[in-house]
């Protein structure tokens, strides 16, 4: 139903976990993507791997707590393609995940700058481009945990919180600019992140499965359902889109 042929998707945390499935799919659907994250080798690899299967990708390195780097990253994928179709804020971190009695300020500003500054500036800076070319479409990652927010995961479940106010709030101003701004909170799905988690702490799945209704994790590629959905159609703007297995309902 939906076209992305030659559209130019830029997906932070492009690189592993969601973002490579996304990477993947849009590249399948015929776009041109925007790999960054931190480590350019992941980047460059998956970059090789969807030219070789026939897909235009671009690999850059960016820190999203790091507004310099966000620049480059705007800079390089203009220089390259010209234009911004998708912006995908995607890339996020989960560095502290204890009672809020036991964590750090350090902590705290690295996961507001990674999971919240980051995906304001690199967005607000897209936006105008965006506008200038006749608007376009920005996806915003959340975690059900922002929505309800579990003990143990209070920096995590805030950023994403703050992401979603963030996100209606980009939705209002920018539509004058035809940019429709959409959130996606999701359950647990494979990914890097998730993958490690389960095999350092077993418990954790059986855990995550007794969270949800479906009583299976989401494979990363099922991500690709929701993402195209808010990427290709035309008459959304403002919501929270949630795919998570039924766990914002038990
Ligand atoms: N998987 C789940 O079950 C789940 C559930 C709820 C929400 N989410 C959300 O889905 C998104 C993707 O999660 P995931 O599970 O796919 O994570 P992941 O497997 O850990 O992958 C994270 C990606 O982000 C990049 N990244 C990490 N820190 C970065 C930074 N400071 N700057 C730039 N890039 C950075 C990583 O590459 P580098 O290491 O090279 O930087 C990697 O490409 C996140 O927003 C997460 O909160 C995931």
């Amino acid at each position: 139903m939906f076209s992305f042929q030659d559209k130019v998707v830029l997906i932070t945390g492009g690189s592993r976990g969601l973002g490579r499935a996304m990477s993947i799919g849009f590249a399948q659907a015929g776009a041109k993507v925007v790999i960054a994250s931190r480590k350019i080798e992941t980047c460059e690899a998956l970059q090789k791997e969807i030219s070789a299967a026939g897909g235009d990708a671009l690999a850059v390195a960016a820190h999203m707590g790091n507004c310099e780097d966000l620049d480059h990253l705007i800079a390089a994928t203009y220089e390259h393609y010209g234009r911004v179709d998708v912006l995908i804020n995607n890339a996020a971190i989960n560095i502290a995940t204890r009672p809020l009695t036991e964590m750090n300020p350090e902590a705290f500003d690295k996961m507001y700058e990674v999971n919240l500054r980051g995906p304001w500036y690199l967005a607000s800076r897209v936006a105008p481009r965006m506008a200038e070319q006749g608007g376009g479409a920005v996806i915003n990652v959340l975690s059900v945990a922002g929505l309800k927010p579990p003990a143990n995961m209070g920096f995590y479940a805030s950023t994403k919180a703050g992401l979603e106010a963030m996100n209606k709030v980009m939705a209002q101003e920018w539509a004058p600019m035809k940019i429709r701004v959409n959130a996606l909170a999701l359950g647990t799905y494979h990914s890097d992140l998730v993958d490690t988690t389960i095999e350092q702490m077993p418990e954790y799945e059986q855990y995550m499965l007794g969270a949800n209704l479906i009583k299976r994790l989401a494979e990363s590629e099922e991500i690709l359902h929701p993402i195209f959905y808010l990427a290709g159609e035309s008459y959304t703007t403002g919501i929270t889109l949630v795919a998570d297995g039924g766990m914002l309902c038990k």
